[in-house]
């Protein structure tokens, strides 16, 4: 049901797929003149046992100035997360965002006193934040600006995430670091890397 939600999204613009899962009223507000976009089949848990690793929020999910954009695709599941955009935070297909976790692309006030004094919103930092597809965040995460997660990563419980890892990383802690990589993200490695030994060779043999 969550009438509330659902009529927020419609008087601000959100655009939707096929089959939008609301679980509890999630606060989904769509800035004029940005975009937000959730694809078919997404799930959206607002309510305390909604996802039994317990919520302290409802979702929040919002562009929140002109020109932002956030594109959450196909199958994605989130639980009392934020997905806060000044610039962009795009989200993969079929990924899971655990309990709690919080999704930011800005700073939300600016790191100079004078300038957060004087209230001026141009001098946030921001950075767009890319998830690919397939990825699972445990709960309670924290993913900052400027972040991007290749396709099939796994983000530990209570990680504190900033920078770029590529796919198929296990990572956790803070700052979060590389744990491991997913045995099929290194058997693609190795795939790639036979490659281009075979081009290397053959560039060798032309020379
Ligand atoms: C990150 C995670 C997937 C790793 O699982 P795993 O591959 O089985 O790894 P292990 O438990 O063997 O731990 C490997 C190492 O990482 C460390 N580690 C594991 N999870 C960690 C975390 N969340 N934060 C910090 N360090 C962590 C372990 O202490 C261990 O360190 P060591 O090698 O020095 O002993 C898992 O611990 C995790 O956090 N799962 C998320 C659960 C969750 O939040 N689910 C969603 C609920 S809504």
């Amino acid at each position: 049901m969550a009438i509330f939600t659902r009529l927020m999204m419609a008087l601000t613009g959100v655009k939707h797929g096929k089959n939008l899962k609301l679980k509890g009223n999630a606060f989904i507000f769509n800035r004029r003149g940005a975009s937000l976009a959730l694809g078919n089949n997404v799930r959206i848990n607002s309510s305390f046992l909604s996802n039994m690793v317990g919520l302290y929020q409802r979702s929040v999910i919002m562009t929140r100035r002109p020109g932002a954009k956030i594109e959450i695709g196909d199958n994605v599941g989130v639980s009392g997360v934020t997905v806060y955009a000044r610039v962009g935070i795009s989200i993969g297909e079929n990924t899971l965002i655990g309990g709690n976790t919080k999704i930011l692309d800005n700073d939300f006030h600016p790191l100079d006193e004078g300038a957060r004094n004087r209230g001026e919103e141009e001098s946030i930092a921001c950075k767009p934040v890319v998830i690919g597809k397939n990825c699972f965040i445990g709960c309670n995460a924290l993913i900052l600006k400027g972040t991007r997660l290749g396709d099939g990563c796994v983000v530990g419980a209570g990680a504190v995430v900033s920078g770029e890892f590529p796919a198929g990383c296990v990572i956790a802690g803070n700052p979060a670091h590389v744990i491991r990589r997913k045995a099929s993200a290194v058997a693609d490695d190795n795939v790639d890397g036979a490659d281009k030994t075979e081009n290397e060779n053959a560039e060798g043999a032309d020379r």
